[in-house]
């Protein structure tokens, strides 16, 4: 059996790594692999594949930005998979769709790719997880100089990378069958604290408090999976622990 990881960033190579690890073939394909999902032949790269699993990304606060990315990026994605036969796991946030963090264009253009990865024809499964916990590094990168970063005010239960990526291997194998799979870490926290813990060098967390409802939403908890979600991996502070040991 044969996947297609589109989007060879952090999520793609821990992707690839889960589907490989169940005896399957897997191509990670991206710009650094000569593949650009908006411009180039998405069913030719797909030729032979059982499935195909979409991890692009485009880190924007602009709602036309990212809608236009994802969008684009699904339709491409989905067409193809349906053209060849394929299987289309598409990988998302949880709580992306909630009309209280709409105001934030990054989720907006997330719903948006959801919608339209429905309409392709293609067999779709969603895999819908709340921010990993390489995403305080990710958010340092980001909206940071150098080893100062603005941190915005977020409740979240962050969930390992690695845990998502073996359920996106279930699915892909066919062990699960849900069209809909969402998956979050065991303990609530904030993107605050998981900054101040990151270890040396660091980062000096600059708290950014966003105003308005998006701001109250995002600290009150609008991105916190709902009661009864699966739970998945370790905590941050477990993570960062085995992180430490390698
Ligand atoms: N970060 C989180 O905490 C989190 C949580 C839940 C879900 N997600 C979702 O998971 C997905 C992947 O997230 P991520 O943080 O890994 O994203 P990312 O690092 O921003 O981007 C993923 C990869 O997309 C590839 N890409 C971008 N434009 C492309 C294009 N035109 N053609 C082909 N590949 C392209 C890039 O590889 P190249 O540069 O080589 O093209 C990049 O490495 C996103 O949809 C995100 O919303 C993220």
């Amino acid at each position: 059996m044969r996947a297609v990881v589109v989007g060879g960033g952090t999520s793609g190579r821990a992707i690839g790594a889960a589907i490989a690890a169940r005896g399957w073939a897997v191509q990670v394909s991206s710009r650094r692999t000569g593949f650009d999902v908006l411009r180039d032949d998405v069913a030719a790269v797909l030729r032979g594949a059982d499935v195909v699993v979409e991890a692009t990304g485009r880190f924007t606060t602009s709602r036309r930005r990212a809608t236009d990315f994802f969008v684009r990026s699904t339709t491409a994605v989905g067409s193809a998979a349906a053209a060849v036969g394929a299987r289309h796991v598409l990988l998302s946030v949880l709580g992306c769709e909630r009309p209280e963090v709409q105001g934030y264009g990054y989720f907006a253009g997330k719903a948006a790719q959801e919608r339209a990865a429905a309409t392709t024809g293609a067999e779709l499964s969603v895999v819908r997880s709340t921010q990993w916990h390489e995403f305080a590094e990710q958010n340092a990168e980001r909206f940071g100089v150098g080893r100062v970063a603005l941190v915005p005010a977020m409740t979240i239960a962050p969930v390992a990378l690695t845990a998502v990526a073996a359920v996106v291997a279930e699915v892909v194998s066919g062990e699960r069958r849900e069209r809909c799979v969402e998956v979050a870490g065991p303990r609530r926290t904030t993107l605050l604290a998981m900054t101040e813990s990151l270890p040396a060098p660091g980062v000096r967390a600059l708290p950014l408090r966003i105003p308005g409802r998006l701001g109250r939403a995002f600290r009150d908890g609008a991105l916190l999976p709902d009661v009864g979600t699966e739970v998945v991996g370790p905590s941050f502070d477990e993570w960062l622990t085995a992180r430490s040991r390698h």
